[in-house]
């Protein structure tokens, strides 16, 4: 089951976390992973230790906020019968705090870079005969977060955006779906404590940890064992639905 042999698999942000591990994980089951990162180490990093297992991969280094890089490197990239829109980058603010050069450095990278990436593939997983798209949203898309104003923006985007792709392009076989985790312990958590709790480090760690009623964080790899089962022919039934991922986050936090 949840084979991937014979797939050609696009994966942004594949260089760390939750895109590391569905990377890793998609080419364990015989997809080709094609790695779009604006990190190039990072992404040669999760090429190597896919390598080193066997499997097949290839990094690309780009910004996905840059639509004609994104063009290019999709276009050179030929067939395609997987997209999952992963690349992100976190923000912590309220709208009277939020910058609008912070506000639009969220937007360019995990809204519009998510749109060039649809854009640039449609054309080839029209062509596939089990197209399918998986986009990382967030419980942010669907819960009011304290302090993720930015964020928030652009995750209910993501939302919006795989409803819309999913029925326009029903007749052409292609399905779409995103996932919502809540907190995922990943370098992207990690970097973001750093940055905004500097000198609370564990405190804030606890608290976020403690925020999903399961009692703890994700871990990338169970996003990615729900991004396969989305994205392989068993879930040929599933278009148009996000998938929450959350510790009982958004039901049961009362
Ligand atoms: N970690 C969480 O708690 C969490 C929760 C909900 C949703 N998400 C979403 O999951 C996705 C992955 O998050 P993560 O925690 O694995 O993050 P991460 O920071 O560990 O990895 C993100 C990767 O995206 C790459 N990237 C950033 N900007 C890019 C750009 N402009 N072009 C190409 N690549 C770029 C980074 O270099 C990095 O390797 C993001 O969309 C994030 O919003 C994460």
């Amino acid at each position: 089951m949840f084979s991937l042999k014979g797939k050609s698999a696009i994966i942004t942000g594949g260089g760390s976390g939750i895109g590391k591990a569905i990377s890793t994980l998609f080419a364990r089951q015989g997809a080709t992973v094609h790695i779009i990162e604006l990190n190039a180490e990072a992404a040669a990093q999760t090429v190597s230790e896919i390598e080193g297992e066997g499997g097949t991969a290839k990094a690309y280094s780009c910004d996905v906020s840059n639509q004609e890089a994104v063009v290019k490197i999709f276009n050179e990239i030929g067939t395609i019968d997987i997209l999952v829109n992963n690349a992100g980058i976190a923000h912590v603010g309220k709208a009277d705090t939020t910058s609008e050069e912070d506000f639009m450095k969220v937007f360019n990278v995990n809204v519009l870079g998510a749109y060039n990436c649809l854009y640039a593939a449609i054309p080839a997983l029209k062509k596939s005969s089990t197209a399918v798209i998986l986009n990382m949203a967030s419980i942010a898309a669907n819960v009011g977060i304290t302090d993720r104003f930015a964020y928030s923006m652009s995750k209910g985007a993501i939302y919006a955006m795989t409803l819309s792709v999913a029925r326009d392009y029903l007749a052409d076989g292609i399905r779409c779906n995103s996932i919502s985790p809540a907190r995922v312990h990943t370098p992207f958590v990690d970097g973001f404590i750093a940055k905004n709790y500097a000198g609370q480090e564990a405190e804030i760690f606890g608290k976020l940890s403690a925020s999903q009623p399961i009692g703890r964080m994700g871990q990338p790899e169970e996003v990615a064992n729900l991004a396969l089962y989305l994205c392989a022919e068993e879930a040929g039934f599933i278009t148009g639905n996000d998938y929450p991922l959350d510790g009982g986050f958004i039901k049961l936090n009362n």
